[in-house]
């Protein structure tokens, strides 16, 4: 796919032809090309995500009929700026393992919003097409690192902080694909990280309504058109979708009671 973009930038006639095997091994969504098969070895956790994101993406992308190939390759490699130092995000890391806990809250800030800029530098060393690498840059617009922001407010209770000190310094989604892969890579890790810490089934449609409703009044949907159909259906569609992950869950923890009381 990137050498058909390459292709497409580059017109001389001696690039028409392409040793398919070369293309099959620069395939950026099969899980063997080496960036992947690095990401993977080195920040596990963000490697599941990723792929949890892409098929999410999937059903978001299949309800308003969207072309996703770029999107979707923009969702495999949104984060991979995080296998340079792994170990800073939670999701490589044990639950009770916090290396935040200890540390001064702005430089938590920098260690984890630098991932955005550490990806967008992968992917241009790699020449990923420019709308890939658009939409990575994007992919936390200017939200808030709140776990982070809270917890200096709890330093500092006499107040003086803003929260602008703790937002993402990137652009806002600038298209559609960009905001569905902040929604959805949002939904994502919210919904991990909740599910994980109830054992009782959740109202998915609240909890998505929410999220979409925190984000518009955050002003991440300003930049933006979409119809309000469209908005619907991508909000339907992750409705469904975290409700079926976490309804698969409930009923593999009941089975597997059931099936300890069977022994
Ligand atoms: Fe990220
Ligand atoms: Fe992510």
């Amino acid at each position: 796919m990137i050498e058909k973009a390459k292709r497409a930038q580059n017109s001389n006639a001696d690039t028409e032809v392409v040793d398919e095997r070369e293309l099959k091994e620069v395939d950026p969504l099969d899980h063997n090309h080496p960036l992947l098969k690095e990401f993977r070895e080195k920040a596990p956790g963000s490697f599941k995500h990723t792929q949890s994101l892409v098929s999410m993406i999937d059903n978001v992308a299949a309800s308003i009929d969207l072309d996703s190939e770029y999107l979707k390759l923009a969702a495999m490699y949104h984060d991979i700026g995080k296998m340079w130092a792994p170990e800073c995000f939670s999701e490589n890391q044990p639950p009770d393992v916090n290396i935040y806990d200890k540390l001064d809250p702005q430089i938590s800030y920098y260690v984890l919003t630098r991932h955005v800029s550490d990806s967008v530098a992968i992917l241009v060393a790699h020449s990923f097409p420019v709308e890939v690498i658009k939409m990575v840059s994007q992919h936390h617009g200017t939200t808030v690192l709140r776990a982070i922001y809270e917890q200096a407010k709890k330093m500092h209770p006499k107040g003086g902080l803003n929260d602008k000190h703790f937002r993402y310094k990137t652009q806002k989604p600038s298209s559609l694909e960009s905001l569905i892969l902040l929604l959805c890579d949002h939904v994502e890790a919210t919904s991990r990280a909740t599910f994980a810490a109830q054992d009782q089934e959740m109202d998915a449609t609240s909890f998505i309504t929410n999220i979409f409703n925190v984000l518009m009044m955050d002003g991440q949907f300003d930049n933006v058109e979409i119809r309000l159909g469209y908005l619907n259906k991508i909000q339907e569609a992750l409705i469904s979708d975290v409700a079926g992950n976490f309804h698969k869950r409930v009923k593999y923890e009941e089975d597997d009671i059931k099936l300890e009381k069977e022994k």
